[in-house]
């Protein structure tokens, strides 16, 4: 072990607890919240759907978030190292979560590249007089049809090319580490888009019809509440949303320095995420409110989701709002911003999980990963069938591969492995928020059941009607074919042997941390004072 010491490299931090809040916040603000969460809010109640949104945050979001910080601050390490530490047999659940965030990585990259290019189009009120759905669909996406024309391969330049150009830029980022990349580009870009941001919500607030917008989206439809579908929605929102399980949140903590509040520093990330959503939830539907009252209908007429939301009713506002330039500006370079400082914290999952598991230094780990993500995801998403793709792989990963993948963990953590007490013991040693029973029965009891509840209706969801309307052999491949890929592949990259350089042979600064944690032992579990060579799991 001696003469392997030499040859381990320090792990990487963030500067201080502070950049690494902004980056955790960077990483939860993200697409999730700008065009996803208006919408469904919207749909599930309006007003009301703000009472099941808190439930979702106080039960599930927050207290698997501070499961994810102690997961991975107590076991130092990417997301396989620290459920390998946890124990041996865990590691695949780590790398399920790294292969979950490859798939993500590769479609959230392109709708990034669309908001760039939107931001450009904004300035020039590109789509004319025209539809400006059809702009979208044809002529911006010159999207083609799979039940027709089988998979495309032609490219699309007007994607292709911002594309490569997202992409070069997070490369950068991620090649200059944790400080000097993440963290720094974090520090530059969420003030920024936290000012853009507010900016954008009162210039929104001041449109005629504004006023009829946020009516329509706070104005409580309590019966939404006895639809067990717009609870489901909820949670199922809030893990996106927060950027936990899957692994970006244990990635993250690991950088963390060994004195660090932990719940505190939880709580202000969540309720920053929230207060972003929320705030998003204005914004949109001021404008949203605008749109309708210019084209004499009512809000439902123009609220559509998503992709639609964004990309074709912004443009319209775009076009008829006084200063609409600015709106469309603001609009999608918050989009851009708000994605880049995501997309940065997935692609870090996976790269600190080969890092961990190679011993390679950052560069060479950075451009082994992300190369080849890169040429993925243009073959994949710059095509004329690039829509179908994507909104396919996003449907199942997140019913099938985030929420699969937190079910299990928390079945694993709390009930096969017994560690709820060990890391309640860890956040507690450090943090200035205690978490007690309450915590523990959220994360063993109730997690669970609303995990399981919502994995099977999915399943049943999925299963009763093709998604999407769909060829089956398309759903088979990036749909069905892609979840399961996902589980015999973390199974198959737990069985490669970890490298000789690697932090799960040796690691003298994970060595010195549990030498010097103080917390009461835990006999169930690997805890105080205990010679590095005996903690179960924790060598390979
Ligand atoms: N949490 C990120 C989002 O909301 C992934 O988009």
């Amino acid at each position: 072990m001696a003469t392997a010491t030499t040859q381990t490299r320090k792990r990487e931090a963030f500067g201080s607890r502070n950049v690494f809040i902004l980056s955790a916040i960077g990483s939860a603000v993200g697409l999730g919240n700008i065009w996803r969460f208006p919408y469904v809010a919207y749909e599930g109640g309006g007003g009301a759907f703000l009472i099941p949104y808190l439930c979702a945050l106080l039960t599930a979001g927050i207290p698997l978030l501070f499961l994810d910080y102690a997961i991975g601050h107590r076991f130092r390490g990417s997301a396989p190292l620290a459920f390998r530490r946890m124990h041996r047999a865990a590691e695949p659940l780590g790398w399920w979560q790294v292969l979950i965030c490859v798939v993500i990585a590769v479609y959230y990259a392109v709708i990034i590249a669309w908001a760039s290019m939107y931001t450009w189009f904004s300035a020039q009120l590109a789509w004319g007089a025209g539809n400006e759905e059809d702009y979208f669909f044809t002529d911006f996406l010159q999207m083609g049809d799979v039940a027709e024309g089988g998979l495309s391969t032609t490219f699309v330049p007007q994607v292709g090319i911002p594309l490569i150009l997202v992409w070069l830029a997070v490369i950068v980022i991620m090649a200059l580490g944790v400080k000097r990349g993440i963290g720094v580009a974090n520090m530059v870009l969420m003030p920024l888009l936290t000012v853009m941001f507010a900016i954008l919500v009162v210039q929104s607030l001041f449109l005629p019809g504004a006023m009829e917008g946020l009516n329509a989206f706070f104005t409580p439809n309590w019966q939404a509440l006895a639809d067990p579908g717009v609870w489901a929605s909820a949670y199922g929102h809030i893990f996106f949303s927060l950027s936990v399980a899957f692994g970006i949140m244990v990635t993250y903590a690991s950088y963390l320095k060994r004195k660090t509040d932990l719940t505190g520093s939880g709580l202000v990330v969540a309720f920053a995420n929230s207060g972003f959503e929320i705030l998003a939830g204005i914004g949109v539907f001021a404008a949203l409110g605008f749109m309708a009252q210019a084209q004499g209908t009512d809000v439902a007429g123009v609220a559509t989701s998503g992709i639609g939301l964004a990309f074709i009713a912004f443009p319209t506002i775009v076009s008829q709002a006084a200063g609409g330039t600015i709106i469309g500006v603001l609009f999608f370079g918050a989009l851009v911003f708000a994605g880049v400082t995501s997309l940065i914290s997935i692609l870090e999952v996976i790269v600190a999980a080969l890092q961990d598991k190679l011993g390679w230094a950052r560069v060479r780990t950075t451009l082994t990963v992300s190369i080849p993500l890169a040429i993925v995801s243009t073959a994949l998403f710059s095509t004329t069938t690039a829509l179908a793709v994507l909104d396919t792989t996003d449907a199942f990963v997140n019913a099938f591969g985030i929420m699969a993948v937190a079910l299990v963990a928390v079945i694993v953590v709390a009930w096969l492995l017994h560690r709820l007490p060990v890391l309640a013991a860890h956040l507690n040693s450090r943090s200035s928020f205690r978490v007690g029973m309450l915590w523990k029965v959220l994360v063993a009891a109730l997690a669970p059941i609303v995990l399981g509840y919502l994995f099977v209706s999915e399943l049943i969801a999925k299963i009763s009607e093709p998604y999407g309307g769909y060829p089956t052999w398309f759903l088979a491949v990036f749909g069905w074919g892609m979840v399961v890929a996902l589980v015999v592949l973390a199974l198959l990259l737990s069985l490669l042997p970890w490298s000789g350089r690697s932090r799960a042979k040796d690691d003298p600064e994970y060595d010195e941390f549990l030498a010097e944690e103080r917390y009461d032992p835990d006999p169930e579990t690997d805890t105080v004072r205990v010679p590095a060579e005996r903690i179960e799991g924790g060598r390979a």
